[in-house]
This record gives structure tokens, C-alpha cells and sequence, in this order.
């Protein structure tokens, strides 16, 4: 890798539109405590911050948006459509209420949020609301997550515009090479959520061999490099071409994560971290998700 590949920071997306290699997560970041944390992000560099309805702190992330002077072009903002809120119509509504809680006029990016696998003509009818604002210039790129082969599929087939990118869990013990081979034929950017295995420590599991930035081989490549876990996880995501967002709400931790375009991994370590795969997912099967099983309600 030369001194460029290594800095590369942005990915292009298959419209053209660039996007953050790198970004910032804030779910399960408290409301009240959004505005600050986001602000400490945008000051310490992040520009891609990743949001969602169900998450209910886009306001917070509008407000360090708007006290933080970055200029808007500069930001990368992504939120994302919860089940509950799919149909077209819905679906339009549920966009423009994103849009006012932001304080926003576009988004970036704008995501379904799950499949509907049980209802799928409701995830179309909702990705086609998603098509309706990119052709309203209200956001500038559309795409998905938590869709398997078989949804990008149908939802290819029945829609216009290609995803631009599939946001999925993705970490050292999870890797998803497959479904990450379709999405390079498909021209779609792979997206990690849980980049450090987050979905693995929340909910206090209480059985360490569960975390990813405490297993030994990243222990050891991280002392050797003297970078720490987090950097040698995220830095394993990045030189894969995939985006990643993890999520801090310590200032320490959040210069740490995006501090990581100053060294390789050599290809033997990197496969070394690709080896840890156990398969097993930490979150939800998407399959299984319907407004039953997922039934939040978006605060209007
Ligand atoms: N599309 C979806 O369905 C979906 C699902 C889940 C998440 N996401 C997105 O993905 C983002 C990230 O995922 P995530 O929050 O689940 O997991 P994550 O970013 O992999 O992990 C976050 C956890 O790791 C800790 N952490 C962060 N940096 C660390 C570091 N350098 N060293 C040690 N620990 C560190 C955090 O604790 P502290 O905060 O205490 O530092 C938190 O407990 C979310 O915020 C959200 O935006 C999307």
C-alpha cells in the first residue's frame, strides 16, 4: 500500500457522491447527552455521523450540527427509516419529520433501517419514498441495511436505483464474506455497524471471550504495532474498503477511533484478524424482524 492508499479516507459511492471512510455511530448515545458528544466528534474531525429515526437523538445530532461551523458540505449525515414507518406514504412522512428534528434541508444519506423479509412489498414501497427524495434533491444518496442476498436482490429488481450501500454487523468475529461478494458485484459499499463488536457488549455480556477488542491475537498485534485494539479493528475494516462507524461517548476513545490513517496491516495480519470469524451473529437475524418483533414508534 503506498502513502496515498494508506491515507485514504473517503469512498466513492456508486452515484459518485463521496462519502467518509470513517464515521461516527450514536445509537444508544442518551438524548440529552447527543448534542455534546456529537460536537466533541465533528471538533475532534469525524464528518460522517450516523444516525436514525429509532434512535431518537436526531435533534441532538442537529444541535452539534449547528453550533459546531463546520460548513454543511463538509458533513457527511446519515439517518435511517424505522419498520414501523414503511409504505410510501409513511415513509415520506416519517423523511420529512428526520429532516425537521435535524434542522436539516438534505441529508447525506438515508437508509432503510431493516428488511421486511415477512412483508417485503412494504420495504419497496418504502425504498421507493427513499427514491422519491433523492429525485427531490432531499438527500443525495439512498441504500439499506441488515439485507441479506436474496432482499438486495428482489429489492434490485423491483426499484430503480441500485443501493449505495448495505449497512450490516460486521467485526472480526462476524465477517460476512459472502453477502460482502455480493455486494462487489453489485456495486454496493459495505457499511460495518458494530465495527469493535459493540453488539456483543452491550446488554453486559458477561462472558469476555464474546469481545472482540479483548481477544488475544488483537491484544498482540496491537502491542507489537503500538496502536490499541480499537485502532487495529477499525484500521482491519478500512483496508477492506469498507466504511466503519463506531460509536464513543468518551473523548479519549473517540480521537482513538479515527486516528488510524497513519499505518498499515501487514497481509498476514490481517488475515490473522479475518480468522476469528466464528459465524455467529451478536445481533438479531434481520430475517426475523417484523413491526411485531421491532415495534417502535417513532416520537413525532
Ligand atoms: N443499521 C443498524 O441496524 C445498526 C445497528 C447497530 C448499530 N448501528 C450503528 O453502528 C454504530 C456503531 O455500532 P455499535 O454502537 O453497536 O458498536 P461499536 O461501535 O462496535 O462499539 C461501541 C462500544 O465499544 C466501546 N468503544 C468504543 N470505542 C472504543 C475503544 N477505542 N476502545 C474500547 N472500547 C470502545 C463503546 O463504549 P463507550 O461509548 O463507553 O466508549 C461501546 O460500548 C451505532 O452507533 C449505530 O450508528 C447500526
Amino acid at each position: 500500500m503506498d502513502n496515498t492508499s494508506r491515507k485514504k479516507t473517503a469512498i466513492s459511492l456508486n452515484n459518485g457522491v463521496m462519502m467518509p471512510a470513517l464515521g461516527f455511530g450514536v445509537y444508544r448515545i442518551p438524548p440529552e447527552q447527543t448534542a455534546d458528544i456529537v460536537l466533541s466528534a465533528l471538533e475532534t474531525g469525524y464528518r460522517l455521523i450516523d444516525t436514525a429515526a429509532a434512535y431518537n437523538n436526531e435533534k441532538g445530532v442537529g444541535e452539534a450540527i449547528a453550533s459546531s461551523g463546520v460548513p454543511r458540505p463538509d458533513l457527511f449525515i446519515t439517518s435511517k427509516l424505522w419498520p414501523t414507518d414503511y409504505g410510501y406514504k409513511s415513509a415520506l412522512r416519517a423523511f420529512d419529520r428526520s429532516l425537521a428534528k435535524l434542522g436539516l434541508d438534505y441529508v447525506d444519506m438515508y437508509l432503510l433501517h431493516w428488511p421486511l423479509p415477512s412483508d417485503f412489498s412494504k420495504t419497496i414501497d418504502a425504498y421507493r419514498a427513499l427514491e422519491q427524495n433523492l429525485r427531490d434533491g432531499r438527500v443525495r444518496a439512498i441504500g439499506v441495511c441488515n439485507h441479506n442476498a436474496a432482499n438486495l436482490k428482489q429489492l434490485i429488481a423491483e426499484t430503480d436505483i441500485v443501493p449505495v450501500v448495505n449497512q450490516i454487523e460486521l467485526h472480526p468475529f462476524f465477517t460476512q464474506e459472502e453477502l460482502i461478494q455480493t455486494h462487489k458485484r453489485l456495486g454496493i459499499v459495505t457499511q460495518a455497524w458494530s465495527p469493535l463488536g459493540g453488539v456483543n457488549i452491550y446488554d453486559a455480556a458477561p462472558d469476555k471471550a464474546r469481545h472482540v477488542l479483548d481477544h488475544p491475537v488483537i491484544a498482540s498485534i496491537a502491542k507489537r504495532t503500538g496502536k490499541t485494539p480499537g485502532q487495529i479493528v477499525l484500521r482491519w475494516h478500512i483496508q477492506q474498503g469498507h466504511s466503519a462507524i463506531p460509536k464513543s461517548v468518551h473523548p479519549k476513545r473517540i480521537a482513538e477511533n479515527i486516528d488510524i490513517f497513519d499505518f498499515e496491516l501487514s497481509h498476514e495480519d490481517m488475515d490473522r484478524i479475518s480468522s476469528l470469524n466464528t459465524g455467529i451473529r451478536g445481533g438479531d437475524d434481520p430475517q426475523i424482524v417484523t413491526t411485531d418483533t421491532y415495534p417502535v414508534i417513532i416520537a413525532p
